[in-house]
């Protein structure tokens, strides 16, 4: 008899595989977790071919693979990589989240959508050359979204938006220079939404930030290392009204929805065995999470 087990191969790019991705995925109810470090490219394929060809085709859905670790360019050519192997019916689902990134901006950005369209608005994204950065601004370009990509440095925001993944819609989107006491104002006033995807523990503005953005419809803080990324923005807020009349989100009001996501896709993954969940399909399964 067919072993039913869903197994997870958990594929990282680090020296240990992320404990907190394969708990997310026991939780998710995956029976079996397979975690694999160090993971590169000169491995992936016959690890691939593990997953592909031990189990009959009927109990391929019961296999299936997650791509993480703190290198996302390196897990995205897995993940591609992985897709490369396969043919025909033969091949399992894949989910490419390395260090959240993917469910962390999606959330983000659903988190927004709960409250307005993105299409026509102007979007800022501060620290937006990080994994997570960019991922929202392919996504919010996506949605037709008018995106300023903020970095300490302006050719590495160009460079970040030459790498961004095809589907998003460059034409919209500029890289620009972090603002800076003078500008801040200008910048805020300018922007509909504003979003912090700073490192860790990066602040970018002072206490009273929030008194200077008096047009500033929604603001998402996804840092929860203290200090906040933009202060006065609590962790827990979820849609709180704060300044002059701004949405308010902070990182753990959104983390509630990344773990949702994160966790409804690493299910949807066991449903089939064609599901190949990066950016953009992360984004379009979250609709029925929330
Ligand atoms: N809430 C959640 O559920 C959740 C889940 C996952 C991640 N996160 C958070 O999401 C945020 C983004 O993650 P990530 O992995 O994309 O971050 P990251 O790669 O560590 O950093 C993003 C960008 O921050 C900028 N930066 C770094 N140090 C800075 C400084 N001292 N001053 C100004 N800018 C600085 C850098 O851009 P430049 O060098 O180009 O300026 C960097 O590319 C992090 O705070 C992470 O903890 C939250």
């Amino acid at each position: 008899m067919a072993d039913k087990r869903k197994v997870l191969l958990q594929f990282d790019t680090d020296q240990h595989a992320s404990s907190f991705d394969s708990l997310v995925a026991i939780d998710a109810g995956a029976d079996v977790i397979l975690p694999y470090a160090n993971v590169g490219l000169e491995q992936i394929v016959d690890l691939i071919h593990g997953a592909m060809f031990t189990r009959g085709l009927d109990d391929l859905c019961r296999t299936a693979a997650f791509f993480g670790g703190s290198n996302y360019e390196l897990s995205e050519k897995l993940y591609q990589r992985s897709l490369g192997a396969f043919f025909g019916p033969v091949r399992v689902s894949l989910m490419l989240d390395p260090n959240g990134a993917n469910t962390t901006a999606v959330a983000a950005i659903r988190a927004v959508e709960t409250h307005t369209s993105l299409d026509g608005k102007q979007v800022a994204i501060l620290g937006g050359t990080g994994p997570v950065g960019t991922r929202l601004a392919s996504l919010a370009s996506k949605l037709g979204a008018q995106v300023r990509l903020f970095s300490r440095n302006k050719q590495r925001a160009d460079e970040a938006i030459g790498r961004l993944p095809d589907f998003a819609r460059r034409e919209l989107i500029q890289g620009v220079l972090l603002p800076n006491e003078a500008n801040r104002a200008t910048v805020l006033n300018e922007s509909d939404i504003l979003i912090a995807a700073g490192g860790a523990g990066v602040q970018f503005f002072p206490e009273n930030w929030l008194s200077e953005a008096t047009g500033l419809k929604i603001a998402v803080d996804l840092n929860a290392v203290p200090p906040a990324g933009l202060p006065s923005i609590e962790p827990h807020d979820t849609g709180v009204l704060r300044g002059q009349g701004t949405v308010c989100f902070g990182p753990l009001g959104v983390g509630g929805l990344k773990m949702k996501i994160h966790k409804g896709c690493l299910r949807a993954l066991f449903e089939a065995n064609h599901r190949h969940l990066a950016t953009l399909e992360i984004y379009e399964l979250a609709q029925h999470y929330g």
